[in-house]
Formats: C-alpha cells, sequence, structure tokens
C-alpha cells in the first residue's frame, strides 16, 4: 500500500501530537499565559494508536511522536511499545521523538527498550542563562542529562536549533563546536508565523540564507546525501565530525518533496504545517465508523494536500497561522 497525494508525492511519514501541554514556554512557539486543551478534547491513548494503525495500513512507514512535549503525556511509553509492535508485521520501519530534553533522563533507558533508535533535541542555545530567557524558566542541566542519558543508551541524538535573531545568531559556532565535541548532528530552523506569541516574528525571524553563508566561508561544506525523510539539506566539512543541517521553508521552499501530513493532539489532521486546513478524525472515532471509513477520509484528505505552504514574514506581510507550533509539533 501507499499513500500519494494529489501532486504524486508519495506520503509515508506521519507525524504525531500526543499532547499540547508542555513544561516550557519557548518564546517563539507559545504565549506566557497558554490556555492548554481540557483532557476529553484530546485523543485518548487508544484512539491515538488507531489513527496511526489505519494510516500504517494505508503505507505509512516513519512516525514522530512530538507535541507540546511528548514526555509530560501520561504513559507515553505505553503507547510506543503498542507501535513498536508494528514494526514487527507491518510496513511500519521507524519511531522517533521530537522532544525538548527534560525528561529524557528519566524516560532514555525505557524509550530504547521500546525502540526507538533516533531522537530530536530541540535546543537553541547551550548558555544556561539564556536557555533559562527563550525558555522562559527552564534549567539547561536536565537537557544535558538527558541527551547524555540517551547517548550512553545508544539512541542517536540531533539537536534541533531555531535561529531567533539578536538572540543565538552568534553562538551558532559555539553549538557546532558542542555537538561536534559529542558527535551529533545539528540542524538550524528558520522561525515560523505559527499564530502569534508575545513577541512580534518580525523580531525574531532572520534568514538562514546569510547564516549560511557565513559558516560556508569557514567550514568549506560539502553537500551531504544524507536524508532523515524530513525537509532538512545537510552538509559535511573536512572540519567537523558530524553533520549540519537547514531547514528553511521561508527562504528555500521545500515542498515539492513534501512526505508528510500531521495529526494534532485532538485528532485533526492538517496535511501541511502551513496551512489551515484540517480534516478532524475524533469526532469520526467517537462516532464509532469503521476503520474502512477512517482509511477512506484519509485518502480524501491526502487528496486535498495543499502544494505548498503560504509562510511568510516581513515588514509588510505578515501572514501568521492560527495555531500554535505546539498543536502539531514541528
Ligand atoms: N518556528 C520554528 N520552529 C518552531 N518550533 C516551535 N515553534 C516554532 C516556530 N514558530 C520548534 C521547536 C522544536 C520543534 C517542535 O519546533 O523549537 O524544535
Ligand atoms: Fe515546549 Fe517545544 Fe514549544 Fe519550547 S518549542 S514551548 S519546548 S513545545
Amino acid at each position: 500500500m501507499e499513500l500519494v497525494d494529489q501532486y504524486l508525492r508519495k506520503v509515508n511519514y506521519l507525524r504525531v501530537s500526543v499532547t499540547d501541554r508542555c513544561d516550557l514556554r519557548c518564546v517563539y512557539c507559545m504565549k506566557e499565559k497558554m490556555q492548554f486543551l481540557p483532557r476529553k478534547d484530546i485523543l485518548s491513548l487508544e484512539e491515538i494508536e488507531r489513527l496511526c494503525n489505519n494510516f500504517i495500513d494505508l503505507g505509512i512507514e516513519k512516525i514522530r511522536l512530538t507535541g507540546g512535549e511528548p514526555l509530560v503525556r501520561k504513559d507515553i511509553i505505553k503507547l510506543i511499545e503498542k507501535l513498536n509492535d508494528k514494526k514487527s508485521t507491518t510496513n511500519l520501519k521507524e519511531i522517533t521523538l521530537t522532544t525538548n530534553g527534560t525528561l529524557l533522563n528519566k524516560y532514555a533507558k525505557q524509550l530504547r527498550e521500546n525502540g526507538i533508535e533516533r531522537i530530536n533535541v530541540s535546543l537553541d542555545t547551550i548558555n544556561p542563562e539564556k536557555y533559562n530567557q527563550i525558555t522562559r524558566f527552564g534549567n539547561i542541566n536536565k537537557v544535558f542529562d538527558g541527551i547524555n542519558a540517551s547517548l550512553d543508551e545508544g539512541i542517536k541524538i540531533k539537536i534541533n536549533t531555531v535561529v531567533i535573531k539578536d538572540f543565538n545568531e552568534n553562538e551558532i559556532e559555539q553549538l557546532i563546536n558542542w555537538t561536534d565535541s559529542k558527535k551529533i548532528d545539528l540542524t538550524f530552523i528558520e522561525v515560523m508565523p505559527m499564530e502569534e506569541t508575545d513577541i512580534s516574528r518580525e523580531y525574531q525571524f532572520t534568514s538562514l540564507t546569510d547564516i549560511f553563508d557565513r559558516l560556508n566561508s569557514k567550514y568549506k561544506f560539502q553537500k551531504s546525501s544524507h536524508k532523515t525523510g524530513g525537509p532538512a539539506r545537510f552538509y559535511t566539512s573536512n572540519f567537523l565530525s558530524s553533520k549540519i543541517g537547514f531547514i528553511s521553508p521561508l527562504t528555500n521552499n521545500f515542498c515539492a518533496s513534501c512526505n508528510r501530513v500531521r495529526i494534532s493532539s485532538t485528532g485533526k489532521l492538517f496535511m501541511c504545517l502551513g496551512q489551515n486546513d484540517y480534516v478532524d478524525f475524533r469526532d469520526i472515532m467517537r462516532k464509532d465508523y469503521s476503520d474502512n471509513y477512517i482509511k477512506e477520509k484519509i485518502k480524501f484528505a491526502l487528496n486535498i494536500k495543499p502544494e505548498k505552504h503560504d509562510f511568510m514574514v516581513g515588514s509588510k506581510i505578515n501572514q501568521y497561522m492560527k495555531r500554535h507550533m505546539n498543536v502539531t509539533g514541528g
């Protein structure tokens, strides 16, 4: 089975937000005072599993659990265990996680035992005070402990860094030195206009083009064929042992090779991170429709997957998505 959208893109990658909650409040992601959803609105673990199973039957090969922060969801390991079991009997090949890392110390062992081989950790700075500032109250030592615990378990880590104007642009080389010393890959991401936080996106957004040029003159990058299934373009350098990736949705549109769709924690399927349309699966599941019906709806949704996102950040145009990043995760 294969899922193909109306533009003949093969979709084999599903991202699932298991909670809208998070133990941090990164300034580009959330407002300081966020109103989180009542629990009854959030899919149960059984509903998430059922939805995933239908996607897997239709050809999904990779699932990424995200949030909010996926590890704050109670019993998340049980879901991972169930999904991991599917790898031996279906086309599902990989389950991964995007996490802020604060709870990895507690969970690394269980994650590894349940088939997690790779994790993306979001970390925008390695300076403790600045980390505290950007996350509004986080303690970076928890993240360092979590990363070390995961590496000790043999889990491969990739760091995701959102590059924020006048905040971490000057720390890029420091971050590269740090990840390189730990032999972990690092990906830089442009700020996307996902709903409003307390600070205007104009004051946060910076183009990765200039940063790429600056780094390229120092590291003499070579294009790498490395692919993770995501939108990052990777580079290697004779000066570095690990790879550097760039995710630049605003300055370098990669929609033509998009292979993914996203389920929100309330069961809405978003076919594109940078568009507002969705197909709701929660009511379908709660009204006792069959798995066949769910599969038909998934195929319908794929048929209306938009060609590309409409992200824009600029002095005159600020097109925001009408939802925060914690609805769908990264
Ligand atoms: N733009 C870009 N990245 C974002 N993230 C959260 N909000 C935004 C945004 N507005 C990132 C987090 C994490 C991933 C889930 O998405 O830092 O890496
Ligand atoms: Fe939490 Fe991630 Fe959003 Fe930061 S970016 S507030 S860690 S969900």
